[in-house]
């Protein structure tokens, strides 16, 4: 059998999960799903998927058995009552949790004698099986190279170690960057608003100002890896002084402050453990070391 033909059971049929089935089927493969609110199913039944009667029936239904749930507990609500099932199978969770729920994970599904991938899918579920799609996974080198072109279907894989924390710590690291910058996207609107500006007069220079933030990123890097904390003009006095007028800004505006306080805090602190005269990226020091 061709790997483009490999059966693939998809538990958990979230928007994600439907995406994912639906990639499956497309690319020609058997699907067998599962979902706890059976109805999900029915798009993906009505293009040809199967739908399992039971989890354990899902299991047995494939080698390679997909979960896309809100989180690792969802797994073993679901799976623990399997059984036998889960010995021989492979797991490849790409459900968002933390590092240490999927190791956990791991002992657990070994003891059961299946064999655990974790994943954290890096685009939004209508990007799934395009070119941009790609999913952060660890594991077993020899599980993720025996089932690598069958994932492909999704995205392409991007194998970070055999820890299978690390697939999860990459994609909370991404997603940590991702929400800070829709926090502070929602910030910059609302302090717009108060002067009766929309978010989308913000869409342009908001997009300029992420832009120039790649531009940072390389140099920034450099002093975060070594510890060389030198004054590139963006020193931490000067940064700060912004950081309390973002502060005070949104208080003018009468919005809510959590978000720039916390800017502010990380500023003081590297203030107060002598930084100020220091580059920005003497906040890892604070950040590091709370
Ligand atoms: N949506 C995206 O664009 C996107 C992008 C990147 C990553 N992700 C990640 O992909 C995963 C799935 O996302 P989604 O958008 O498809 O989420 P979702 O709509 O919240 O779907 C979650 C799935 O988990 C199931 N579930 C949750 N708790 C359960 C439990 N205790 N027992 C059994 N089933 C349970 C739900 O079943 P029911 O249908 O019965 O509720 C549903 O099938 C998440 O980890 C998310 O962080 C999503």
């Amino acid at each position: 059998m061709s790997n483009a033909k490999t059966p693939v059971t998809v538990i958990g049929l979230g928007p994600m999960g439907s995406a994912m089935a639906g990639a499956y089927l497309n690319a020609g493969h058997p699907v067998t799903v599962w979902n706890r609110t059976a109805s999900r199913a029915e798009p993906l039944v009505e293009r040809g998927a199967k739908l399992a009667a039971t989890p354990a029936e899902a299991v047995t239904a494939s080698g390679l058995v997909i979960l896309s749930l809100t989180d690792y507990a969802a797994m073993y609500a679901i799976l623990d009552g399997v059984g036998d099932a889960l010995a021989g199978r492979t797991i490849v969770n790409i459900s968002s949790d933390s590092p240490g729920k999927t190791r956990e994970a791991g002992a657990w599904l070994a003891d059961r004698g299946a064999r655990l991938l974790t994943g954290g899918i890096m685009v939004p579920y209508m990007m799934v099986g395009t070119e941009q799609s790609y999913v952060f996974y660890s594991g077993a080198t020899e599980v993720m190279d025996e089932h690598r072109d069958t994932l492909a279907v999704i995205g392409r894989p991007d194998y970070r170690g055999t820890d299978l924390g690390l697939a999860q710590l990459w994609y909370q690291a991404q997603l940590n960057l991702f929400l800070t910058m829709l926090s502070s996207f929602a910030q910059s609107a609302a302090m717009l608003e108060s002067a009766g500006v929309k978010a989308a007069e913000l869409v342009p220079y908001a997009t300029e100002t992420l832009n120039l933030a790649g531009f940072f990123l390389e140099p920034s890097a450099q002093g975060i890896d070594s510890g060389d904390h030198g004054d590139q003009g963006a020193n931490v006095t000067m940064m700060g002084a912004t950081a309390d007028h973002v502060v005070t800004a949104s208080e003018e505006a009468g919005i809510d402050l959590t978000l720039p306080r916390a800017i502010q805090a990380h500023y003081r602190s590297a203030i107060e453990r002598g930084h100020g005269r220091d580059s920005w990226t003497s906040l890892s020091e604070v950040i590091r070391k709370p």
